[in-house]
């Protein structure tokens, strides 16, 4: 069993290991207070697979469970579905010394997690992350939110678990496409701090290794978010990618995956890092070679003007300013902060001969 302490305003604990699933409540034990109850929020999919393992270990340990499910994915990150779930706590009284289990990837991780926020002004939550992309990045560091019509996660609040459960052997039922969404943040931790990560992720068969990649890629993270809780300062380097990213993500009108976008941001910023003269070594093609030996893709399928378009809507805009992480070399990035005015050049820097069919 691994243990990654994430030291916040109030610090818990992910534990990885095989099996965890089902000594769920064991765990809980220590976290949570005996005889309340957990109100485990999950979808579809994750419901029916193994929704019914985590409750009977809760029971077992002495708790009262109740659950709800709604339709995957993520268009169920809404208001309403939101609503719903809270409507689902009031209706089975569940009080502030109860807490909520939010089983599943980061669809009902950011969902559940926000109703936890928000429930009677705040109460405990427990993440058991059963996708790649929910392991390594949503589980850990308290950020909770649902989309609006108008964009993605722009209602949300920071509130972080009391502990987060992660079993690899949830993994093994993903389709292929949604463990690469996971793979491609993987990759980002590597980038970012971890050239070994990189080079083991890079060498595509890493399948027997899952746990020691995700407890490094979470311990990376814990870093990131006990340096800067609120997101001020040293998280923004986690969006490494994720600037071009969500220009592509949006420009799709989110038919490529938030994994698949973040690929295809990171070969754009160590393209924008090789030309701007930051980057200190070759840094496309073996961020690219890593990425396409896991099945992701690494040329946006649009025009640059249009990403630029939708670059500038993005609410990460701040101050007239957008902030790009940029690799120096494979462990080692910097934040590249550019006038809005800039923002054209850089994107069109980063995309050169990047598009596809060029
Ligand atoms: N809070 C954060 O810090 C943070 C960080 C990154 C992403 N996110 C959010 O995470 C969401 C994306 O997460 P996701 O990709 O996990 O989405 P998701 O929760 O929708 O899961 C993807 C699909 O996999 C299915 N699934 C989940 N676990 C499974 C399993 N073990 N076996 C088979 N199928 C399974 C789900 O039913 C769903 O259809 C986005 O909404 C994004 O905004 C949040
Ligand atoms: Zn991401």
């Amino acid at each position: 069993m691994k243990t990654i302490r994430v030291e916040s305003g109030m610090p818990y604990d992910v534990l990885v290991a095989r099996g965890l699933l089902d000594r769920a409540g064991e765990f809980a034990s220590a976290v949570f207070p005996r005889g309340a109850t957990a109100a485990v929020v999950t979808d579809g999919t994750v419901e029916s697979l193994y929704a019914a393992r985590v409750r009977a270990s809760l029971e077992a340990a002495g708790f009262r469970t109740v659950g709800t499910a709604f339709p995957s994915g993520e268009r169920s990150k809404t208001l309403a579905t939101y609503g719903e779930v809270l409507s689902f706590l009031a209706a089975s009284h569940v009080t502030r010394h109860d807490f909520v289990v939010a089983l599943g990837g980061g669809v009902p991780g950011d969902l559940a997690g926000f109703a936890a926020a928000t429930y009677l002004r705040g109460i405990p939550f427990l993440q058991i992350p059963t996708t790649l992309l929910a392991a390594v990045d949503s589980s850990v560091g308290g950020k909770t939110a649902v989309d609006l019509p108008e964009g993605k996660n722009l209602a949300g609040a920071f509130h972080q678990p009391r502990l987060v459960l992660c079993d690899p052997g949830t993994l093994a039922t993903l389709p292929r496409e949604t463990f690469a969404d996971g793979v491609a943040e993987a990759v980002k931790y590597g980038v970012l701090q971890d050239r070994a990560l990189f080079d083991q992720l890079a060498g595509g068969d890493f399948g027997k290794d899952l746990d020691t990649i995700i407890a490094r890629c979470v311990a990376i993270k814990a870093d990131f978010v006990s340096r800067d809780e609120f997101d001020r300062g040293a998280r923004k380097f986690l969006n490494l990618g994720h600037t071009f990213g969500h220009a592509v993500e949006a420009a799709s009108g989110f038919a490529v995956s938030h994994g698949q976008a973040v690929a295809i941001g990171m070969v754009a910023a160590a393209r924008a890092a090789e030309k701007l003269g930051i980057a200190q070594e070759p840094l496309v093609e073996p961020i690219a070679a890593a990425l396409e030996a896991n099945g992701l893709p690494v040329r946006p399928p649009f025009a640059v003007g249009t990403l630029v378009e939708y670059a500038l809507r993005d609410k990460k805009r701040e101050g007239g300013k957008l902030a790009f992480v940029l690799p120096e070399t494979i462990g080692r990035c910097r934040l590249h902060e550019v006038p809005v005015e800039e923002v054209p050049r850089v994107f069109e820097t980063a995309l050169d001969a990047g598009t596809q069919g060029c």
